[in-house]
């Protein structure tokens, strides 16, 4: 039978989210695409508690994660039944819904009637009562924000959700949302969005400043940029790569010019005793505002590398200078 390793908090790097009672480890556990139909169960269990041992009590799903819609689900549920559940009081799960689940109107976006059976139907692939987070996970261009807001707010109420985040919405959509989640005292904390050195846009948008501004906080995913931000590619980015779509810009000036920032940012992480991985996580980390990084590590040598992220998150003005001047950004 597992038991979790009696030092995994002296090990934890825990950081509050905004103002509010929400603290979460600095690197969050991602479910996103390695956790499918295809996986391994002994070699996705092994990583996960691997994950719990070394202080990362954080595990990040959405409905439609997989590959097989609600396949990582059903896949954390099993090692949730098997291994976790002694440490349930201890563990922040968060999934979420809005991305295609069924044909039709209710399979997808964020209407009433989707929030609230998808997070039924979340809560029964997982083997939970309630998920510490859910998240409304891309905003609705055709459902006022009042009635996602609303919907959410009452998940809250009904005891299935402790918190309520939001993911992919724009600085303009966080801020006519969060009105209405101050309204009704919902316990709105996070925006999960896609943040990285390579792809800074929350700055750009406002969307950071809004954040920090409310007292809330960011969560970071895709920090590695599907890899590119680690040693894989620094002798070559290939044909077939996949990125997702929110990191498109980043091939704006083609991949020679990419491949040598790259080398240029792992220079700098090789100075600082870093490898490039660890420097990009540790580059989001150095600003309080992002509570969490959500990674998506799927084997232990890469979490591993990963984890000694958290040991230097200071940065000094000089080496912050430097990576803005290498990925071409003005500093902030
Ligand atoms: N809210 C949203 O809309 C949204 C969207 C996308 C993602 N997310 C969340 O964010 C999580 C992370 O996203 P992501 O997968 O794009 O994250 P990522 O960590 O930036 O990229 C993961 C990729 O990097 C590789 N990798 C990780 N650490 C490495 C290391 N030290 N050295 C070399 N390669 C390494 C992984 O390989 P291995 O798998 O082989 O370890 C995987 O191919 C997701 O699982 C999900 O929970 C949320």
């Amino acid at each position: 039978m597992y038991k979790a390793s009696d030092d995994r908090y002296e090990k934890a790097t825990i950081r509050r989210a905004g103002n509010s009672g929400l603290q979460l480890p600095g690197i969050s556990f991602g479910m996103w695409h390695s956790f499918g139909d295809d996986a391994n169960y002994a070699a996705s269990r092994e990583v996960i508690l691997k994950a719990f041992d070394e202080g990362i009590f954080s595990f990040d799903l959405a409905n439609n994660y997989g590959p097989g819609s609600g396949a990582a689900e059903r896949m954390f549920g099993e090692v949730y039944k098997a291994d976790l559940k002694p440490y349930r009081s201890e563990l922040v799960i968060t999934t979420k819904a809005g991305y295609h689940m069924w044909p039709g109107p209710y399979g997808e976006f964020s209407s009433r009637k989707t929030l609230m059976q998808a997070l039924d139907i979340s809560l029964e692939r997982m083997n939970l009562d309630y998920v510490d987070i859910y998240y409304s996970h891309r905003f609705d261009p055709n459902t006022r924000l009042e009635e996602t807001a609303s919907a959410l707010n009452d998940l809250v109420k009904s005891g299935k959700a402790l918190y309520i985040g939001i993911s992919n919405y724009d600085a303009a959509q966080t801020a006519e949302i969060s009105r209405y989640f101050k309204e009704m005292h919902t316990p709105f904390v996070v925006n999960q969005v896609s943040y990285n050195m390579l792809n800074q846009s929350v700055k750009k948008d406002g969307l950071l400043d809004e954040m920090r501004n409310e007292n809330n906080a960011l969560i970071s995913y895709g920090p590695l940029a599907e890899g590119l931000l680690t040693d894989k590619y620094l002798k070559g980015i290939p044909d077939n790569i996949k990125i997702h779509p929110t990191n498109d810009g980043i091939f704006a000036n083609g991949k020679d010019t990419l491949v040598a920032k790259l080398n240029e940012l792992n220079q700098i992480a090789q100075n600082r005793g870093q490898s490039l991985a660890q420097m990009s996580i540790s580059w989001l980390l150095n600003d309080p505002t992002v509570a969490s990084v959500v990674t998506g590590a799927s084997k232990v040598n890469h979490l591993e590398d990963n984890i000694k992220a958290l040991d230097k998150i200071d940065f000094t003005a000089d080496e912050l200078a430097e990576i803005q001047r290498i990925v071409g950004k003005s500093v902030k």
